[in-house]
């Protein structure tokens, strides 16, 4: 895509698509329904080409991630993905060595994308109020936060491995970040909040980690030269506990690989489902991968009920992040809004007793809101 187009001009959108596994297929088969609407809507038009990752791709190939996949990635404008993996109990993939389990190739891909940084934000619709779990007082007060997780460093990449040491089993994983990577990040959290509401908080675990201290420095650094922006740092067991008493505080949360893949299923839930919750992986460039930050929920799996919103609304955040289609993004946006304050519901937001429509069936209706 010629990044000097405008957003008047048609276009014409190269997405790679992941159906993935378990409710991959039938979420993003929602996705594309909105997304087709939008550009019925707006004249732009989607060119889609399917490939497999995860189980599926071990499925046929033997492996999480092919090469080409990567390469039907890397010419596309952007990537939709569903969800990879199984139940780590009884799917055969769980059998296999970990460097080829449907969760090794989500791991490759954000790397040999260069996916560093992760956006996902987590926003209580005043309509799911009684699907929040938190009290009545905390849950009045909303919330709307961006977590913004380093997505290609820390823990997940560093080296591990499993090793009889004297005698005895011994497992080591290694937390490694430079100055670069800490860098790139804070300056896509700040210019982020710049956007939103100001504010920044670095969540770590400095008063233990040498990582963490890195962090702080590399991030207080990168601070001064947003004085326009509120800077507050905060410890990783602190912040799972205001993510509960006082979630209203967050704006953009900034932090490791690590702390941000707990953080934000903690967030999720609180917006009522993690069903909700979108997500953005961005390289440097205009290109990301775009996927709901739940997993393939494979107890529901074939059942037609899961909650195709949160995948709905990572189009829209490629719409808006890789497209600078911001007008398409809001009528997205909107439309989800607008189903959900007319009282439509899947079964996870649903209340006790009220009755709740099939994945296909909210997808419809948020398409015909377009
Ligand atoms: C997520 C997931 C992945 C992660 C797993 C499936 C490897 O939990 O996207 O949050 O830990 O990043
Ligand atoms: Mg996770």
């Amino acid at each position: 895509m010629d990044k000097a187009e405008r957003k008047s001009d048609i276009m014409n959108m190269k997405i790679a698509v992941i159906s993935g596994d378990g409710i991959g297929p039938e979420i993003v088969a929602e996705a594309k329904k909105v997304l087709d609407a939008v550009c019925d809507k707006y004249g732009h038009s989607i060119e889609y080409k399917d490939v497999l990752m995860g189980g599926a791709s071990i499925d046929k190939y033997g492996v999480p991630l092919t090469e080409e996949t990567i390469n039907v990635c890397r010419e596309s404008d952007a990537v939709l993905m569903g969800s990879i993996g199984g139940n780590t109990q009884t799917s055969p993939w769980y059998k296999l060595p970990p460097e080829l389990r449907p969760e090794a190739g989500l791991l490759g891909i954000r790397k040999a994308l260069a996916l560093f940084a992760n956006l996902r934000p987590a926003y209580l619709y005043p309509e799911l109020k009684e699907a929040c779990p938190l009290k009545e007082s905390v849950a009045d007060k909303g919330f709307d936060m961006m977590i913004m997780r380093e997505l290609t460093g820390g823990l997940y990449f560093g080296d591990r491995y499993t090793k009889e040491i004297d005698g005895v089993t011994t497992a080591v994983d290694t937390l490694i970040y430079n100055e670069n990577e800490i860098r790139r990040i804070a300056v896509k959290g700040f210019d982020i909040a710049r956007k939103r509401h100001g504010k920044v908080t670095l969540v770590d675990k400095a008063n233990v980690l040498d990582s963490s201290r890195l962090w702080r420095k590399v991030v207080t650094e990168v601070a001064a030269d947003y004085p326009d922006v509120e800077f507050v740092t905060m410890l990783v067991d602190n912040a799972a506990m205001q993510l509960v008493k006082d979630p209203a505080q967050f704006d953009v949360m900034l932090t490791e690989n690590m702390f941000g893949d707990i953080l934000s299923d903690e967030a999720s839930m609180i917006t009522g489902s993690i069903g909700m919750l979108p997500s953005a992986s961005l390289n440097e460039t205009k290109f990301g991968l775009y996927e709901p930050s739940g997993g393939s929920a494979p107890d529901i799996a074939g059942k037609g009920i899961a909650n195709p919103i949160a995948t709905i609304l990572s189009a829209a955040m490629m719409l808006r992040y890789t497209f600078d289609l911001d007008e398409e993004a809001d009528a997205i946006e909107n439309a989800v809004a607008k189903v959900l304050k007319e009282g439509y519901r899947t079964i996870d937001i649903a209340k006790a007793g009220e009755s709740s429509l099939k994945t296909a069936e909210m997808g419809s209706l948020i398409a015909d809101r377009i």
